[in-house]
């Protein structure tokens, strides 16, 4: 908390989702801000049944959440593809005995092409691919998710976007106008999904050095440049963005839907 760029730890979670089912997309490896989330919601007495992209990344998951959450389910899902996410699914139901609490969307993906340089240079086939599992996916899943909520008698599904949906950042490019396109689906399926009390919302945070956020050329300089501008002279940490993603699961939350919150440690307010 002292330097430009270091993050601060907290966090005391209480037990606020003690029984509840939660299914988290997203991880990895220990550096993915869904392993942030599911450490929280783990610590908050959540349920968690994790799911992987493919067959070559399962290994690093289950490296992962070695010694620290033993015994979780792990479910194949590639969102880009339609019978995944159908087995995938099933096998959630199957696990949780038909109910979901929660779903968390931690992912997204744009061909490396479309991360430096321009957006107008971006091809028809990129563009395709990148809103294809960046944002549609956040509908396919909540789809899916649907009728798992409701026999709970409700959920919340929370997704993570980037400021790069807002504004211009330099070499975030077509991801920025996969973000907006997830930021809007964020509020489109908060009002198909309220009369079933389930809320959707987005964290947008702040950059964190993941797999993900390396591919973005010249990523060292834009978390160089986010702490030193931002109110609170800092990145964020996981464990800030899994303490917000825990808040937005559970009921201390109930009133917020169709919402992007901020957890970028104040960023987005600087002119
Ligand atoms: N890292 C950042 O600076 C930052 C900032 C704001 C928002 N985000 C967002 O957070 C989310 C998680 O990313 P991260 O930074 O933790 O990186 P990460 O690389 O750890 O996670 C990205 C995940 O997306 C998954 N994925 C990609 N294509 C997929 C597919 N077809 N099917 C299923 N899963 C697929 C990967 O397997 C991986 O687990 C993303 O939506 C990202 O855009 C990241």
């Amino acid at each position: 908390m002292n330097n430009a760029t270091e993050e601060s730890t907290i966090i005391e979670i209480p037990p606020i989702l003690k029984g509840k089912k939660v299914l988290i997309s997203g991880v990895a490896n220990k550096r993915s801000i869904a392993w942030g989330i599911a450490q929280a919601m783990h610590q908050a007495g959540a349920e968690i049944i994790f799911s992987y992209q493919n067959e070559r990344l399962k290994g690093e998951v289950e490296k992962t959440l070695a010694g620290t959450i033993e015994n979780a389910t792990l479910v194949e899902l590639d969102v880009s593809n339609d019978d995944s996410l159908d087995a995938a699914f099933e096998t959630v139901a199957t696990e949780f005995g038909g109910q979901l609490d929660v779903m968390l969307h931690c992912l997204a993906f744009a061909p490396r092409e479309t991360l430096q340089g321009g957006y107008v240079d971006t091809l028809r086939d990129h563009y395709s691919i990148a809103q294809d599992i960046s944002s549609y996916s956040l509908a396919a899943m909540a789809r899916k998710a649907r009728p798992l909520m409701q026999k709970a008698g409700g959920g919340s599904i929370i997704s993570l976007s980037y400021l790069g949906a807002e504004k211009v950042i330099k070499n975030y490019n077509m991801m920025g106008i996969a973000k907006a396109a997830l930021e809007a689906g964020v509020r489109y399926l908060a009002a198909d999904l309220g009369l079933d009390n389930i809320r959707v919302n987005a964290i947008s945070a702040g950059p964190v050095k993941t797999l993900a956020g390396r591919g973005i050329s010249d990523f060292t300089t834009m978390l160089k440049h986010h702490a030193e501008t931002a109110p609170l002279k800092r990145n964020v940490s996981l464990e800030e963005i899994g303490g917000t993603a825990t808040f937005l699961a559970s009921s201390m939350s109930n009133g917020i839907t169709g919402e992007v919150l901020h957890v970028d440690s104040g960023y987005s307010i600087m002119g």
